[in-house]
């Protein structure tokens, strides 16, 4: 990278500033005005799940604190806010009646974005499925997908008038490989066939909710939210760059080639055996089509990239991820690599062309120290922040179709399996006392955006 330092002038003019969270992540209120368990609710009570036994019973309070932090979100000098719709509060059991005081939460959330004059980007699901479809095999079952569409054709007709831009899904790989495969989210499962298996449900349910989106809100823009890697080879032989291209298959591939139209990638059929879909006999004529609907954005979250060695005979990508020496590492030792975002978004363009790539979410989390009055002087969480805005402008000078960014996160919450340990947001929370404070990175932020403001 040529310039580490990110100019406020060299974006386009109407480019999407953003923070982004997702509802249980911030929420609480897991029981309030109707809501239905998820399967995070579960997961956080089973033992040995979460570290610390943490849940997400209070997280951020954002149910019962929703005005004050729309105003934080103001003051921050973003134009749009990235949050999601938690499921189980809209149809309780993920299925049937629909819980209106749950829809009226979002009702308020986006009319009291808009009235600040900041656009709502709306995901439809960030993992709190519905426990009740859980119940019934979760993800690892078609009927999951149907009344995903179904929830969707439902948020896009109460709010799509107000709501313009929806993702579908956020980081299904995580939903079905974390969650189905090696069990280090909700709902837990240990089982690779069941992960492929929930990778197809989820791609189909992303394709009825686009169907929903179309249907109950048209001209809404709409696309889904995949974790993307670039990925590398750790030494340039010809076995090492095919691990890297079994990696890229298994993380990228696997979700872009059918998001695009394509299908599935026949190499990774080919590799996956008896744990692909199409052995399970779960891919259905028309589900390329279906999978394929023509979306308006790809959203990226991105934090670090992959290298990839071979390692003949482990796992079922014979590969293994290498940890480069000489590297910075974040407290969830991910490695800072922004030149590989710049690699991944030309990329992205190249074999795909998307009309507008958003990045969804892009951001670190560090060992924080607050002093007394909750400031943190959040110098590498700064840097990367930097450097991943600068690594963005290089995208788009070399003519990625790069529309948007949203800082993950706008403020500090409930980091999944790591409970509150892991702190990623540009906002200190103090979780005894709710307060929040901006960090050296919000504050960062907000002077930048300030300066884009100017600048257009
Ligand atoms: C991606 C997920 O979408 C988000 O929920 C999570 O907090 C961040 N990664 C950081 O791990």
């Amino acid at each position: 990278m040529t310039n580490r330092i990110p100019d406020p002038a060299r974006f386009p003019a109407r480019f999407t500033w953003g923070v982004a969270t997702s509802s249980y992540q911030i929420e609480g209120a897991p029981r309030e005005d109707g809501k239905g368990p998820s399967i995070w609710d579960t997961f956080c009570r089973t033992p040995g799940k979460v570290r610390g036994g943490d849940t997400g019973d209070v997280a951020c309070d954002h149910y019962h604190r929703l005005d004050s932090d729309l105003d934080m979100i103001r003051d921050l000098g973003v134009n749009a806010y990235r949050f999601s719709i938690s499921w189980p509060r809209i149809l309780p059991h993920g299925r049937g009646a629909v819980n209106q005081a749950g829809l009226d939460f979002y009702q308020r959330l986006v009319d009291g974005l808009l009235t600040r004059g900041i656009t709502p980007w709306a995901t439809l699901y960030h993992w709190d499925l519905p426990q009740t479809l859980e119940d019934e095999g979760g993800w690892t079952v078609r009927g999951t997908a149907e009344a995903f569409g179904t929830y969707s054709a439902v948020v896009a007709a109460a709010l799509g008038d107000r709501v313009r831009h929806f993702i579908t899904l956020n980081e299904p790989w995580c939903s079905a490989y974390l969650g189905y495969g090696i069990g280090i989210h909700a709902p837990g499962r240990h089982d690779l066939r069941a992960s492929f298996a929930a990778t197809h449900h989820l791609l189909v349910g992303h394709g009825r909710a686009m169907q929903a989106i179309r249907g109950q809100a048209p001209g809404a823009q709409a696309g889904i939210t995949l974790n993307l890697h670039h990925t590398y080879p750790a030494t340039d032989t010809p076995a090492d760059r095919a691990a890297a291209y079994r990696m890229d298959g298994f993380q990228n591939r696997w979700y872009l080639d059918p998001v695009y139209g394509r299908g599935y990638p026949q190499d990774m059929v080919d590799l996956l055996g008896d744990l692909s879909p199409q052995s399970q006999g779960l891919v259905l004529p028309g589900d390329t089509e279906l999978m394929g609907q023509p979306t308006d954005f790809l959203g990226v979250n991105m934090y670090s990239r992959a290298v990839g060695q071979d390692a003949p005979g482990e796992g079922f990508l014979h590969a293994r991820q290498i940890r480069p020496e000489g590297s910075a590492y974040t407290g969830f030792d991910w490695e800072v690599a922004p030149d590989s975002l710049t690699d991944l978004l030309v990329r992205l363009q190249e074999d795909y062309a998307p009309d507008a790539i958003y990045i969804t979410e892009n951001g670190s989390t560090y060992p924080d120290v607050a002093d007394e009055d909750g400031n943190v002087n959040d110098l590498e969480r700064t840097q990367y922040l930097t450097e991943h805005l600068a690594a963005t402008q290089e995208a788009l000078a070399r003519g990625a179709k790069v529309a948007g960014y949203f800082a993950w996160s706008l403020m500090d919450n409930f980091e999944w399996a790591e409970g509150y340990d892991k702190r990623f947001g540009i906002v200190h929370v103090d979780f005894d006392t709710q307060v929040r404070t901006p960090k050296l990175s919000g504050r960062t932020y907000r002077d930048f955006l300030a300066r884009a403001g100017q600048a257009v």
